[in-house]
């Protein structure tokens, strides 16, 4: 079914989708999860989405149905980098698993996602692109030859690192895009915020003056997750939400509370919504998802 674009998703006429990016310079701050719950959700709701997978620990795609079994033989996102490949001939349907074995009946298909799959090697991501300059383009070519009508979104899950593959996506990005943290409510974590802030401020600065690409991302959300509940009361929790609300009260979405529940989509390799819809997090994910503007659609 083709419906008519809107606007939002495709902002200032420009050809490809909206992007947001889970990014953050910390190790296990809940990208990931926050990234496959909302793709999934968006999908379920009737928006299409495509899903970039650029951490070599390849947690999204396997979430999304690709084990390191299923990927033999399969292109993946360092094909795009290298400029060997294009989205179409990366991007899979997302998938869960619903049987043993690797035959197209063992899985089912979340219709309306695309995973483009990551690799072990994309830890060579940062040297790729130091040793050709060209290769820095790698995703701004992807958004120039973009060519889907639909309302696709473009989601983008990002290791815990700031380097030169992260700035080659993110300078691509403009303030009507959204840089969109998801962190977990431990003080620590909440404390790498303001690092990312003077990233963003930097590629900025650096690209002020340049025509040729966006140049100005910005965080218009922040998710927390992990935080109390009438039965989680950790002291740290609770510490890291005021924190979180006293520095970033405007940005924080609604809140996606804790639940061990939220470990089973790495056991089980299927997303939140789908695993366990019931589960306080999926609940959560469905809130925040209408409050940032994906109202089910009919
Ligand atoms: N709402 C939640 N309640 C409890 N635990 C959670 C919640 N959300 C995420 N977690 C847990 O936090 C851990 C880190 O999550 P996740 O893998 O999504 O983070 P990440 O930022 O992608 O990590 P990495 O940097 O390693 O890619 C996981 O063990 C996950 O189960
Ligand atoms: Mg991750």
């Amino acid at each position: 079914m083709t419906r008519a674009i809107e606007p939002r998703f495709r902002p200032k006429g420009r050809r490809h989708p909206k992007i947001y990016a889970f990014i953050l310079e910390c190790g296990g701050s809940s990208k990931t999860t926050s990234a496959t719950s909302m793709a999934t959700e968006g999908a379920l709701r009737q928006y299409p989405g495509t899903v970039f997978d650029l951490d070599a620990n390849r947690s999204t795609t396997r979430i999304l149905g690709y084990d390191d079994e299923a990927m033999k033989g399969r292109k993946n996102v360092l094909d795009l980098i290298r400029g060997t490949a294009t989205l179409d001939e990366v991007a899979l349907p997302a998938r869960y698993r619903i049987d043993d074995g690797y035959d197209d009946d063992a899985f089912a298909y979340i219709p309306g996602l695309r995973v483009v799959p990551s690799s072990a090697e994309m830890s060579s991501a940062d040297t790729i692109i130091a040793e050709d300059a060209d290769r820095q383009d790698w995703f701004a070519e992807i958004l120039l030859s973009y060519e889907g009508d639909e309302d696709d979104v473009f989601w983008v899950d990002f290791p815990a690192s700031y380097g030169r593959m992260v700035y080659s996506v993110i300078r691509m990005l403009d303030e009507d895009d959204s840089v969109i943290p998801s962190v977990r409510a431990d003080p620590k974590d909440v404390g790498f915020l303001s690092a990312l802030f003077e990233e963003l401020d930097r590629v900025r600065e650096k690209n002020r003056l340049r025509r040729s690409v966006p140049g100005r991302p910005t965080v218009d959300h922040i998710i927390l997750t992990g935080t109390p509940t009438a039965t989680y009361t950790e002291s740290s929790a609770r510490k890291a939400t005021k924190l979180a609300e006293a520095l970033y009260g405007e940005l924080l979405t609604p809140y996606i509370r804790y639940s061990a529940d939220a470990k089973k989509l790495y056991d089980d390799c299927c997303p939140l919504p789908i695993l366990l819809p019931n589960s306080v997090p999926a609940v959560d994910y469905r809130k925040l998802m209408t409050g940032i503007g994906f109202p089910h659609r009919t």
